[in-house]
């Protein structure tokens, strides 16, 4: 089954640079992009689709979410609200309730997070267990995340539960937990931060996942300067996200390797914690990634496109560098940017339609939803 798109105002493919076309039509066929080219010269095809003029991209690739969870912290959100600092240590409320759940409460809330955020435009999400923090609990939440996510992290060295030292914790992560949990999973991450996990229990969770053949992901410099970057450059891993406190050492590293800096804006604001130098990243050659983060704790949202307008907005950069970052940078951020977060013949046919003429709209009209239609693989899925 080929559909003909046409009446594209204009169509971010990401095949160079932004790579942004005008007067032109895209041809779906079956799953993958088949034709993309010139209005006037467009291939018939089984059904032709009309846009009237608005904006075509890629659909959002969101690397980093935390979607395995049960439970509710309004409360602590209202408490930040009134001036408490964000603690890691909520984390272990998520994890009480988590554990307390049903299998079919946890897919439920998997699966209406995740329509939330295709509903939107995103066609492409990474999500983590790391609310389990024992081995029946994180085996339990990576099989239910591979269920509905298109890649999933482990992501047992979230928090030191209760009871346990870190040492040994990570000792347990490394051995039987790793082993229960590695076949369910593409990618090891580990939160590298004071109050979680040191630079040498991080190396040593990394170093285990990258020993059973998985990806590298750390989550790094969220609260404050650290070694997490450092960490990441050093063990090759795909991507560090937070990247809130960076030295100038911090952005060098990034731009000489091949580590990608996930940036998560709408954590920051919901944590109270500065913006990220998304300019000093760009400009020093790194590349930049943008994902929502979305968890119950420190950014509780599904909307790439608030992300991408934080980002012109607050962090300065153009709304190409931002939709750009939304799209092809998660996708390489997962290792995936020669099939997601382009448009190009060949490439999976995950395909965002915006109400509007421009992806300019999406900074000049923020809070607006703009999604029109979306398709994921092919399918029409709003
Ligand atoms: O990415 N930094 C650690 N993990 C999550 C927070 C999860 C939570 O507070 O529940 C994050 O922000």
């Amino acid at each position: 089954m080929s559909v003909l798109l046409t009446g594209i105002g204009e169509l971010t493919t990401n095949s160079d640079e932004l790579g942004i076309l005008s007067d032109a039509a895209l041809v779906i066929d079956g799953t993958h992009v088949a034709w993309i080219g010139p209005a006037a010269s467009a291939p018939a095809a089984d059904t032709a689709v009309s846009l009237d003029g608005r904006a075509v991209l890629p659909g959002w690739v969101d690397s980093h979410t935390h979607l395995v969870f049960a439970g509710d912290r309004t409360a602590e959100f209202g408490a930040r609200m009134a001036g408490e600092p964000y603690r890691a240590g909520g984390i272990a409320v998520t994890v009480g309730a988590t554990r307390a759940a049903s299998d079919s409460e946890l897919s439920a809330v998997l699966e209406r997070h995740i329509a939330e955020a295709v509903s939107q435009g995103t066609t492409y999400i990474e999500t983590k267990t790391g609310y389990g923090l024992d081995v029946p609990n994180e085996l339990r939440s990576a099989r239910l995340a591979g269920a509905y996510a298109d890649a999933v992290t482990f992501l047992g060295a979230h928090l030191v539960p209760q009871g346990w030292d870190a040492d040994s914790y990570v000792d347990l992560v490394c051995g039987p937990m790793l082993d229960a949990v590695a076949p369910h999973v593409q990618w090891i991450d580990v939160f590298c931060e004071t109050g979680a996990f040191d630079a040498s229990q991080s190396r040593a969770v990394l170093t285990a996942g990258a020993a059973r053949g998985l990806g590298l992901r750390v989550h790094g410099n969220q609260l404050d300067y650290g070694p997490g970057v450092r960490l990441a450059v050093e063990l090759g891993a795909a991507s560090v996200d937070h990247c809130t406190y960076l030295t100038k050492s911090d952005v060098d590293d990034l731009a000489s390797s091949e580590t990608v800096a996930t940036l998560l804006p709408a954590c920051d604001l919901s944590t109270r914690q500065p913006l990220p130098d998304a300019q000093a990243l760009l400009n020093a050659g790194a590349t930049v990634a943008l994902a929502s983060n979305c968890n119950p704790g420190s950014s509780y949202t599904t909307s790439m496109a608030y992300c991408v307008a934080t980002a012109v907005l607050q962090m300065k950069m153009s709304v190409a560098e931002a939709v750009r970052a939304a799209t092809w940078g998660g996708a390489r951020a997962l290792r995936r940017e020669n099939e997601i977060g382009i448009l190009t013949p060949g490439a999976r046919a995950d395909i965002h339609v915006l109400n509007a003429p421009s992806i300019t709209h999406l900074a000049y009209r923020p809070g607006v939803p703009l999604t029109h239609s979306v398709w994921r693989a092919g399918t029409r899925a709003r």
